[in-house]
């Protein structure tokens, strides 16, 4: 039995990286599987794999994220649960950034994990319940240079998350907040990052020290979305190897 059987999920940025993984841990636990992206290559050739479906879905968009809740509900007749994943950084020091750039990336992380807040309500009011599990950071708690926007952006979802949790209740929807520390994806490795800070000196502060794997997420956001969290709201669940308890950090 899967811990996810019979739930129908909607996962975003799943085309690679963590998302990736969510929706094959996610298969493998009995759900059935709805992923969108902008990356059409790779997000085609993960539905061909995996038998999960894809559809092209820029969180940006309110009609795209109509389209993309349709295709769950057309596809499985229900919507069960939504993990808000997609996501940029742009790594650029306050001075140097473009208002553009930083517009972009509120756009993304933070206006679009509301949008698809806003969008699975009715189906999950439907379905009779819901879990919501949007993807923050450990920058939603701690700022970091170069990180401004990216780290407002997961701070404001905490906001988000908190008011949904109080607002979607009444519904039957949970709604929490994950927050990963290092984890070996695309975006971990920004080249721009990359080129200024010491990997070495990062991974010796580490309390767990390595980067953890995508999947290494995928299980608590796999227990936020089954009924085994069924009295977890409006919660943030860290998955940064202790990162978070350095005072360097
Ligand atoms: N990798 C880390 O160390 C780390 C740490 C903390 C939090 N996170 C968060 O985890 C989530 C997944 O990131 P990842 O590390 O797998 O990075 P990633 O870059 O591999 O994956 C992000 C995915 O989001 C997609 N995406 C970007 N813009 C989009 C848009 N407008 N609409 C739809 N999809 C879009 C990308 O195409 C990509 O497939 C992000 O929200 C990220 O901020 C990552």
């Amino acid at each position: 039995m899967g811990l996810l059987d019979g739930k129908v999920a909607l996962v975003t940025g799943g085309a690679r990286g963590m998302g990736a993984a969510h929706v094959r841990l996610f298969l493998a636990e009995g759900a059935r599987v709805v992923f969108g992206d902008v990356l059409d290559e790779e997000g085609k050739a993960l539905a061909e794999e995996t038998g999960a479906a894809y559809v092209r879905h820029d969180v940006t968009s309110l009609e795209e994220w109509r389209r993309a809740v349709a295709t769950a509900t057309d596809l499985h007749g229900k919507l069960d649960v939504l993990v808000n994943n997609a996501g940029i950084l742009k790594y650029r020091r306050i001075y140097d950034m473009s208002p553009e750039d930083f517009d972009r990336v509120i756009g993304v992380n933070l206006r679009g994990a509301w949008l698809g807040i806003k969008s699975v309500i009715d189906p999950m009011r439907a379905a009779g319940r819901g879990s919501i599990v949007n993807i923050s950071s450990i920058e939603g708690f701690v700022g970091a240079e170069g990180l401004s926007a990216y780290s407002a952006s997961k701070f404001g979802l905490r906001g988000i998350t908190k008011s949904a949790a109080r607002e979607l209740a009444r519904f039957k929807i949970r709604v929490n907040s994950v927050h990963p520390g290092a984890i070996n994806t695309s975006m971990a490795m920004d080249p721009d990052m990359m080129s200024e800070i010491d990997a070495d000196a990062f991974v010796k502060s580490m309390v767990i020290k390595r980067f953890a794997k995508p999947v290494e997420v995928s299980h608590v956001v796999a227990f936020l979305a089954s009924d085994r969290a069924s009295y977890c709201t409006g919660s943030e669940f860290t998955v940064d190897g202790g990162l978070l308890t350095g005072a360097g950090y």
